[in-house]
């Protein structure tokens, strides 16, 4: 009797040794068959079975190199934050000055990160990307001299911008549509400054960019003691998304001469049930260089016959009615030259 359960328990001990071995055999295998597994996983990018082989090994290889190279790309792009919605670089009010002795060379040298008119801030990615356009002529010292307080006045607001700049025959609008078609042959600009090349912007907390709605930059000027012209005054600088200008069909073609093209436009807009917003009026405060206007660019005395027909001509006078020649595209170090043949007023009446 006493052999008995002493040989039963040596039996006991057996089995359970080997049921234990067996238990860690099963765990070891599961463990190493999961692991096999999640690798193929992750290097495939699927759990098929069927793709082995000499050749899947040379995809499994490129496949993990397509992998890493994404997540590179993630990783810059997590580096390359979105700018601040308030750029922490703005100064306020700032004193401008005019020195008569300012060259070209100087305000080039100051602005040493733009490229061929345009700039795009380096540590992180702008809100919106703005092409300024300034219609001018025979003006190039005010050009200079808004080329000088621009360029840093925009990298403050940590835009990704373009300058353009064109020489024509006085039509400030057809200038300006020429402008905005010739912007988007070079890429898909979010925003469209519309400048006066003698209008100089006082305060940065100005922004040149778009809002939901048409901007009017300008409420004051020195010359006017810095109060708006008059009521519903859409001149010298303005701001509209690609798609807002597009909706209005742009500015007139028609209009020759000085006046009565920013009236059109805010007729255009007001037409689209859109409105016209402007910043405070300490803020969207300008300093004019005072200049007499040249010859060859006599008052529009045809504009208000025009005025009174934009309800209708809108949709056949603008960007879809542009016609012009470009005669030479000039990447100068600060802005885009685009220098056209925009034709002749047409003799109506
Ligand atoms: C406005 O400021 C400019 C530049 O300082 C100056 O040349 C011009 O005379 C000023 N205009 C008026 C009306 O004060
Ligand atoms: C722009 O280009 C035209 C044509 O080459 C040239 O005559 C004009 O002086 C240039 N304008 C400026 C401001 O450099």
């Amino acid at each position: 009797m006493s052999l008995f359960p002493s040989l039963f328990k040596i039996i006991r001990k057996g089995k359970c040794l080997f049921l234990l071995l067996l238990c860690l055999c099963v765990v070891a295998w599961i463990a190493t068959f999961s692991n096999d597994d999640t690798d193929k996983a992750v290097q495939d990018g699927s759990n098929s079975p069927d793709d082995k082989g000499v050749g899947g090994f040379a995809q499994m290889e490129l496949e993990s190199e397509m992998m890493q190279s994404v997540e590179e790309r993630v990783e810059e792009q997590a580096a390359k934050e979105s700018c601040p919605e308030q750029s922490p670089l703005l100064r306020g009010a700032i004193k401008l000055s005019f020195d008569p002795s300012l060259t070209i060379g100087q305000v080039e040298s100051e602005n040493g990160e733009v490229v061929e008119g345009q700039y795009n801030p380096s540590d992180c990615t702008a809100r919106q990307s703005v092409a300024i356009l300034i219609p001018h002529r025979n003006r190039e010292k005010h050009l200079l001299y808004l080329l000088h307080h621009l360029h840093p006045f925009l990298q403050r607001q940590q835009l990704h911008y373009a300058i353009y700049a064109g020489d024509a025959t006085f039509n400030r609008a057809k200038l300006l549509n020429v402008g905005y078609l010739e912007a988007l042959n070079d890429q898909s600009w979010d925003c469209f400054i519309f400048h006066d090349v003698d209008l100089v912007p006082e305060n940065d907390h100005n922004l040149y960019m778009c809002e939901e709605q048409p901007k009017h930059l300008v409420v004051g000027r020195n010359s006017t003691g810095y109060k708006l012209r008059y009521k519903g005054y859409f001149g010298g600088v303005s701001a509209m998304t690609k798609e807002q200008f597009l909706k209005v069909n742009g500015f007139p073609n028609s209009y020759w001469g000085w006046g009565g093209e920013d009236d059109d436009l805010r007729i255009r807009v007001t037409l689209q049930k859109m409105s016209i917003i402007r910043p405070s009026s300490q803020v969207a405060r300008y300093t004019m260089v005072f200049h007499k206007r040249d010859s060859g660019n006599q008052i529009n005395k045809d504009r208000m016959r025009l005025l009174r027909r934009t309800h209708q001509a809108w949709k056949t006078d603008g960007l879809n009615s542009c016609s012009y020649k470009v005669l030479s595209v000039h990447r100068a170090p600060l802005f885009i030259n685009i220098t056209v043949d925009i034709g002749r007023p047409e003799r109506a009446h």
